[in-house]
């Protein structure tokens, strides 16, 4: 797994249809370095496990993003579907409690031992800490919930947390440099925050140790997608 955990931009690919994701895609026929990529539920749920496998065959690394969350048994018989799909990253809601994510990381392991990377998501970047006290009744701070669910995945074996890159640095001292942060709630210091509430710019995220960037948007809605992908590498990877 070592290879694929390399500080690096991972772009949302949040369509509709394989028809636009390939004309995104397009663009960035000629670019030296090929885009790791997303896929959401929105794609996948319209398409398919097709979709991951044309993607795929294009060269691309896949983080498949459908944020699982249920009884452990049926997350685990999920996951084993989805460990014949060959992604590079997959993920789980660590609100599903330790049991369910070590249930994730069994059904994910393949019969050779290998497996993707599994990792957890903690709090939503769009999530405030006033809803989730007023709205979830969770009376704690959102960084000490956050802190305690990536301690609760990485005791269930997990390698890492979705988090907003504000708190890239709070989790990796609390579980290890090791520990992988993949913070979506990027923004450019000019750009349109929209639903996203816990954000800051590529360059900070590298500031305070973010592993991935998920950026959508910025990008996929910019005038020219492949220089604002370039420009979330040159201030996150350098
Ligand atoms: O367009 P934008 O850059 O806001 O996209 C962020 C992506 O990251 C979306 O695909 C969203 O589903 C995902 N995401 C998130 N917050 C999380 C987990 C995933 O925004 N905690």
């Amino acid at each position: 797994m070592k290879e694929n955990m390399e500080r690096d931009v991972i772009i949302a690919c949040d369509f509709k249809s394989a028809e636009d994701t390939f004309r995104f895609l397009d663009l960035f026929r000629d670019e030296a370095r090929k885009p790791f990529l997303k896929i959401g539920m929105e794609l996948y749920y319209a398409e398919g496990p097709s979709i991951v496998r044309e993607i795929k065959r294009r060269g691309h690394r896949i983080f498949l993003d459908l944020k699982l969350h249920d009884i452990p048994n049926t997350v685990k018989k999920a996951m084993a579907v989805l460990s014949h799909l060959d992604v590079d990253m997959c993920n789980v809601h660590a609100a599903g409690t330790i049991e369910m994510m070590k249930a994730a990381r069994e059904g994910l392991t393949r019969e050779d031992g290998t497996r993707p990377l599994l990792i957890a998501v903690t709090q939503l970047t769009s999530t405030s800490e006033e809803r989730m006290q007023r709205e979830l009744l969770i009376g704690a701070s959102i960084n000490d919930t956050i802190v305690k669910y990536a301690q609760n995945a990485r005791e269930a074996g997990l390698d890492g947390v979705v988090c907003s890159p504000l708190e890239a640095g709070m989790v990796h001292e609390a579980c290890g440099r090791d520990f992988l942060t993949v913070t979506p709630g990027v923004r450019f210091a000019d750009g349109e925050v929209a639903d996203q509430v816990r954000v800051t710019t590529p360059a900070r995220a590298r500031e305070i140790g973010s592993d991935f960037i998920v950026v959508g948007r910025p990008i996929t809605a910019a005038a020219d997608p492949v220089a604002a992908y370039r420009r979330c590498v040159a201030e996150f990877v350098g």
